[in-house]
């Protein structure tokens, strides 16, 4: 078996290799005059695991051809970040189910199919392949107990990601709760006043995305004012698109980490062992 990976994913997919114990294959990427992407993999085994998060448009072009060039191998893709998850119904009329389409493209000469901490599970139905969706909640956890954050308090910003929230803090025994947000827009968020003992508390929110920070951001205005010793922040995928990271930098937060599901300055928790195990089974 051999693993291999699009461009924004060679750093996750040699950990993963490496946990596996499996050879990296070496893939090459280059652009034709007009600059469409041209991609050639190493001589393939019988297996291969393609490891592509989707962070961009170009990642999914990418992967749709690196895809294509395992003809003949089995196909194991394993999808850390799984981009327009998020768009997984029609809200509007005229809208597309966005995840839909892009999961029946990536199904196409798929065995199947590994996502972590999806937005949505429910959505893995798009896809033409089985699929096995996995938590790094317990490494969240293992990074936080890591820091030495003396009996911290592990807040989900909404009721959605409250059991992602408690996958993180239960081997810990620490206290864990959530907000209750509100989406106005892509943008704008409210959270409700709500009294969950932050006073003197060191609080780290979790959440499976950060995106533009704006949850987070209006999160710690709240408990700010409620008297947190400190705020800081863990996540899986750290996309913080448009200044997010900054925003949160600027709105106090102490500390953010993300995972390396998208490679970051900030990855400072892997993906790759939970991956692997998975893989492994
Ligand atoms: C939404 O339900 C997700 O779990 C995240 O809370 C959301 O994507 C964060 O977005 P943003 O950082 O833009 O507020």
């Amino acid at each position: 078996m051999k693993v291999i990976y699009t461009d924004k994913s060679q750093i996750i997919a040699s950990r993963v290799a490496k946990n596996l114990g499996a050879p990296l294959g070496r893939v090459k990427m280059s652009r034709f005059p007009d600059n469409e992407l041209y991609i050639r993999a190493d001589e393939l085994d019988n297996e291969t695991v393609i490891v592509s998060s989707l962070p961009d448009a170009e990642s999914i072009v990418e992967l749709l051809l690196l895809i294509d060039a395992c003809e003949g191998s089995e196909v194991t893709l394993v999808i850390p970040y799984m981009a327009y998850a998020r768009q997984d119904k029609q809200f509007n009329t005229g809208e597309p189910i966005s995840i839909r389409a892009i999961a029946t493209a990536l199904s196409r000469g798929v065995a199947r199919i590994i996502t972590v901490n999806i937005h949505e599970p429910e959505v893995l139905k798009y896809f033409d392949a089985p699929t096995k969706n996995i938590s790094i909640a317990p490494a969240i956890g293992e990074y936080i107990a890591g820091t030495g954050l003396e009996n911290p308090l592990i807040l989900a910003p909404d009721d959605g990601a409250w059991a992602f929230a408690k996958g993180v803090a239960a081997a810990h025994g620490w206290d864990c709760d959530h907000l209750d947000k509100t989406r106005l827009s892509g943008v704008e968020v409210t959270i409700e006043k709500k009294d969950v003992g932050v006073f003197g508390r060191h609080v780290i929110i979790v959440d499976d995305i950060i995106s533009t920070g704006g949850t987070l951001a209006t999160a710690a205005e709240m408990l700010a004012a409620e008297g947190a010793e400190s705020i800081s922040a863990a996540c899986v995928h750290g996309v913080f698109s448009g200044g997010g990271y900054a925003r949160l930098v600027a709105a106090g937060f102490s500390g953010v980490a993300s995972s390396d599901t998208i490679e970051r300055g900030c990855s400072l928790i892997s993906a790759a062992p939970a991956i692997a195990e998975a893989l492994r089974r």
